[in-house]
């Protein structure tokens, strides 16, 4: 069976570097792979909302910018069906129907649903819809039968509810949907970038991200205020690489090629590492290595977006056609389902 890829964002803020790492260069290589029938990237403006109701104009405006990071960082639309989730109104149907075979109990034991819960402060505030997202989320994979979903590891409850409903689904209606498989990020760095304070991961809420669209100058000014090691004070003074956040962006980022083109008196990750262990390399040097390598990784990317943002109802227009596509796909999808629930009522027509 050919890989059927579906992937998706809340467009809640402009996409930073952990989503680079952690998705969209994983998505891009994907892409570049072609090993699918079928490769979808949903924009998820109606779970955005289950935890932004009041804040529709934060999603309208962020889905623009989510769709110009994707383009501008190397996602093309002639292989890839980029959509707008509210756009598919089918999915919303198949979630009804998904509904009902899911507990509230169920949602509520969600790790992840339950971490956010309390991030929110939900607490009698609780909205239905965003209890709900994991049950929409396992809509929005099945109506296309997709079968890998590239994901961080916060994701993987979502999966393991998906394929729950899956069990369920076929069990009361017949065989109709497959369990489907998450794709994690290669390395531990990339599956949970931290933010630039070092606290937690990167994150828009936090204020610790470099985000794709950052300008040179914000980016440098980023990268000197990165949290380090507080103890490693003169360059002589031994320093750790745990916790040490420069570090922990190397991991991600630099290859040997970044030390032969920028810091060639290392040869690789491994010797500058234990340089800063034994005293003798101050932070300044490391962290201006670290931002020759955002930059050379960000400079084509922002040019892209500098010619989109020119030409935004071209972006538009895309999205429009990808969730066309993905109507016509989920539509087929439904009218499976509704004759498996026993909903297709056109059937029972006396036809003469
Ligand atoms: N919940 C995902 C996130 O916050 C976004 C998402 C919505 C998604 N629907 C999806 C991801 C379907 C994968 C598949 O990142």
């Amino acid at each position: 069976m050919k890989n059927i890829i579906l992937t998706g964002d809340r467009p809640t803020g402009n996409l930073h570097l952990g989503h680079y790492v952690g998705s969209l260069k994983s998505r891009i290589e994907l892409q570049e792979k072609g090993d699918y029938e079928k490769y979808y990237i949903m924009i998820a403006d109606t779970q955005a909302l289950t935890d932004n109701a009041k804040n529709t104009d934060k999603v309208r405006n962020n889905l623009i910018q989510v769709a110009i990071d994707y383009l501008s960082a190397g996602i093309d639309p002639n292989k890839v069906c980029i959509f707008i989730q509210s756009q598919v109104p089918e999915l919303f149907e198949l979630t009804a129907y998904f509904m009902n075979l899911v507990s509230v109990s169920r949602l509520q034991r969600n790790p992840t649903i339950k971490e956010e819960i309390k991030q929110r402060g939900f607490s009698n505030t609780l909205p239905i819809g965003f209890l709900n997202y994991p049950v929409s989320q396992a809509a929005d994979i099945l109506a296309f039968h997709a079968n890998v979903i590239p994901v961080g590891e916060d994701q993987l409850p979502m999966i393991e509810q998906t394929n729950e409903i899956v069990r369920a689904f076929n069990n009361t209606f017949g065989n109709v949907f497959d369990e489907v498989k998450a794709l994690l990020p290669k390395n531990k760095v990339c599956a949970r970038l931290p933010g630039l304070d070092g606290k937690i991961k990167m994150s828009k809420s936090a204020g610790n991200a470099i985000y794709l669209c950052d300008d040179e100058k914000t980016v440098k000014e980023k990268i000197m205020s990165a949290y380090t090691d507080p103890n490693h004070i003169k360059i002589s003074d031994p320093g750790k690489i745990e916790g040490n956040i420069v570090f922990a962006y190397l991991d991600a980022f630099a290859t040997e090629k970044h030390f032969e083109k920028y810091l060639p008196e290392y040869r690789n990750l491994k010797e500058l590492k234990s340089h800063y262990q034994k005293g003798g390399l101050g932070d300044v040097k490391v962290k201006l290595f670290l931002n020759n390598i955002i930059n050379e990784l960000l400079t084509p990317i922002r040019e892209k977006r500098k010619e989109l943002e020119q030409n935004v109802d071209y972006v538009y227009e895309l999205l429009f056609k990808g969730s066309e596509n993905a109507r016509e796909i989920a539509g087929q999808t439904l009218n499976i389902v509704r004759d498996a629930i026993g909903l297709n009522y056109q059937k029972l027509l006396n036809k003469k």
